[in-house]
């Protein structure tokens, strides 16, 4: 199976905690020769800082931790403020760690490209609040995502990922941009997969969480020139709970996509 096709899996959509073990260097080290990615980072940064970076106090030493790690592990150079690392990574970054209660609490990051959320709406809120606009995620993953976090290892990025299709190629996809949502009539070659490749990454020294985000667009008539990718894709559109393809902005299109997939 290709690695897109994995996002997948046999059986009807659910929502699952499926993790592979990577190395943190590789994914947080720049890949875009090009230098498109920091360049539209370093745009959103210096237009709305507030918007797209912010830190809380409580957010201080896990922000020191994740430099000194950018720094000796990545080969990044050094930066005091989330402002900062937010223009020399590539990917977004979330920095999380646990309240007296032990919930995990966001506590600051850089997000540049969002998909459909706002930092400052989620800054300080526990995990079960911010994951709690989709629908049927607490009820099955909250229990099983907060253990894992809590035991979290150091020194592995646990990957895994989010997809959905988008009308654009924008990769930022802030609220407050509103840019539309797929519309009828569809045409695969005006869609994108929009796959957001995560990683966790334990912060020992703090006790937070480091959650990575680096974002990719396909073209939808070239994914689905793969076999496994057209029929998962078609599996998960059609078996998605309603209210599910309505928080994913699909309930207008998806029968048509999914028509077109074959
Ligand atoms: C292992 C852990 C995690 C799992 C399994 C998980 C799973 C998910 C899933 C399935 C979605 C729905 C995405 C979609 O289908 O379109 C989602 C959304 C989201 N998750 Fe997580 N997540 C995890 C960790 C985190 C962490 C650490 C953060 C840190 C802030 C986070 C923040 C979000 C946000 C902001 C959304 C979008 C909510 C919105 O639309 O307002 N997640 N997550």
């Amino acid at each position: 199976m290709t690695p897109l096709a994995e996002l997948f899996p046999a059986g009807d959509f659910r929502f699952h905690l499926t993790l592979r073990r990577g190395e943190p260097a590789e994914f947080f080290k720049a890949r875009d020769g090009s230098g498109r990615v920091l360049g539209e980072r370093a745009k959103w940064l210096a237009e709305t800082p507030a918007r797209y970076a912010a830190l809380l106090p409580e957010g201080e030493p896990l922000l020191a931790e994740v430099d000194e790690l950018g720094m000796t592990d990545w080969g990044l150079p050094k930066t005091t403020s989330v402002h900062g690392l937010g223009a020399v990574l590539e990917p977004d970054f979330l920095l999380l760690s646990p309240d007296a209660t032990g919930a995990f609490r966001l506590r600051g990051g850089a997000l540049c490209f969002p998909t459909g959320w706002a930092l400052e709406e989620k800054l300080g809120h526990t995990l079960d609040f911010i994951h709690g606009v989709v629908p049927g995620l607490n009820p099955a993953l909250a229990s099983p995502i907060h253990q894992f976090l809590t035991k979290l290892k150091p020194g592995v990025a646990f990957l895994r990922d989010n997809w959905g299709i988008t009308a654009d190629e924008e990769l930022n996809q802030h609220p407050v941009r509103a840019l539309p949502s797929p519309v009828l009539p569809v045409a695969l070659d005006r869609l994108w997969l929009r796959v957001e490749h995560q990683a966790l990454v334990a912060l020992p020294r703090t006790g937070g969480v480091l959650f990575g985000i680096r974002i990719a667009l396909h073209r939808l008539d070239q994914v689905a020139q793969d076999a496994e990718i057209r029929t998962g894709l078609k599996r998960a559109l059609v078996s998605m709970p309603a209210e599910v393809a309505a928080y994913k902005r699909l309930d207008a299109v998806r029968a048509s996509v999914a028509g077109l997939l074959g």
